[in-house]
């Protein structure tokens, strides 16, 4: 049948209204359209939101339609809104963070436009690669599948993370000898490349003898080899650092960094400015130190964190940093111990930046004290909100919202919020 779609949903899908033939209303999500298309759609199985379609047929494509830039869009499962022209897809973002607050019964919140990274920006990328007889395929997963699309561009990485692609399919092919799998994590840091090799075996000396001629060809500054969980060195020619307001902190393998640094720039700023006129300050859930440092900056800030190697990074650069930044950084699980009213109450403003699932025991306690600001930076605008609702119904207001995309054409939001009571 053929439909107009008329929106986005959350997960990047095109949603037309249709009527079954009984007459109940439903949204088919047909991934692949854009608000404007006409499309021969094929429907598929009732979902608890509606009902999945397939795109058979552009009948007519919206004018906003371009083309899309990679040559495995469709069968590579990542950056599936590349045919958005740019102004779609940052407001696609900005109706995400706005849509998700709104289902919290948030509303009338400025939500800024989104900052979104430009191509062949992104500074990490965590690939897979496949033994087979005839070679090794190296990329990513087709959409909702383990299926491996093979790859020899990506258009939103960096040129250095795609300049090692051919090296490392050839040094795959004899690690991987025709069979297994293999998870391959390529960092370009302030230092030189890191990479993280995931394999279901320990390394044979042929392994490090054919990595380290790898790595002096292809000037990597740190190579580790975790074997089911285990972290070997392979080698570490030099230690991967980034630098934060100018401050080295050393990055541990595969340890959590923001996805570009215009990314990572949009956020820090919009936190400087939703801290300003503050004195005392903690982040939470610091990491290796992205807004702790440049806040320590004339500002006395107590870093949290729960990773025990980026707190030794942490504490290395506030050590190295002690004349010019005031930082002091604690070890602490933030899920199971989190920082009471009382001690919360000593600061002037609080930074939170927790993992996707969110920050509900910290939170709980935020609600209780009196910390008249509070910034929250969140990688999932759903618990992002599940958390402001909390914050609101315990007294704060929601001043803005900004929205950072840092995973471009894809429907992943990063977003960054002021509170205030
Ligand atoms: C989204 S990252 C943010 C890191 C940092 N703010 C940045 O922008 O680079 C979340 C951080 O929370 C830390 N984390 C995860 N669970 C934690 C817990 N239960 N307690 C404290 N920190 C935790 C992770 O190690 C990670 O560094």
């Amino acid at each position: 049948m053929t439909l107009t779609i008329e929106t986005l949903g959350g997960r990047g899908d095109g949603i037309a209204a249709h009527r079954l033939e009984d007459g109940t209303p439903v949204s088919v999500f047909v991934p692949g359209t854009m608000p404007g298309d006409r499309a021969d759609v094929r429907l598929g199985a009732h979902r608890r939101f509606g009902v999945e379609g397939s795109l058979v047929r552009l009948v007519m494509p919206s004018p906003d339609r371009r083309r899309p830039p990679c040559a495995v869009f469709g069968m590579c499962g990542g950056c599936q809104l590349q045919f958005l022209d740019d102004t779609c897809y940052a407001a696609f973002l900005a109706d995400r963070v706005r849509d998700t607050l709104q289902h919290q019964g948030i509303s009338g919140v400025p939500v800024r436009a989104a900052a979104v990274s430009p191509p062949a920006s992104r500074r990490r990328i965590s690939l897979k690669a496949e033994g087979r007889d005839e070679g090794v395929r190296l990329g990513f997963n087709a959409r909702g599948s383990h299926r491996l699309v093979d790859i020899t561009a990506c258009p939103v990485a960096r040129d250095s993370l795609v300049a090692l692609f051919p090296g490392l399919r050839d040094t795959l092919a004899v690690l991987l000898a025709g069979r297994g799998r293999a998870g391959i994590i390529l960092t370009a840091t302030d230092s030189g490349m890191d990479v993280l090799l995931d394999m279901d075996r320990a390394a044979t000396l042929q392994d490090r003898d054919i990595l380290t001629d790898w790595a002096g060809t292809n000037d990597i500054a740190a190579l580790h080899w975790r074997d089911r969980g285990l972290m070997d060195p392979i080698l570490i020619r030099r230690q991967p650092v980034m630098r934060f307001d100018g401050v080295p902190s050393a990055l541990p393998p595969g340890g959590f960094l923001q996805a570009t640094a215009e990314g990572e720039r949009a956020l820090r700023d919009a936190v400087l400015s939703a801290v300003e006129g503050s004195r005392r300050i903690v982040d939470l859930f610091a990491g290796i130190g992205t807004f702790s440092l440049p806040l320590a900056r004339g500002r006395a800030v107590l870093a949290v964190e729960g990773d025990g190697a980026a707190v030794t990074a942490l504490r290395g650069a506030a050590g190295a940093a002690a004349s010019t930044h005031r930082l002091t950084v604690e070890h602490r699980d933030l899920f199971r111990r989190p920082l009471t009213a009382d001690v919360l109450a000593r600061f002037d403003a609080v930074v939170l930046d927790p993992p996707r699932a969110g920050a509900a025991a910290q939170v709980a306690e935020l609600s209780a004290g009196t910390v008249p600001r509070v910034v929250s930076v969140s990688c999932n605008p759903a618990t992002f909100a599940r958390d402001a609702r909390i914050l609101i119904d315990s007294g704060y207001h929601l001043h803005w919202v900004q929205p950072v995309g840092q995973f471009l054409w894809s429907s992943h939001v990063e977003l960054v919020g002021l509170f205030l009571r």
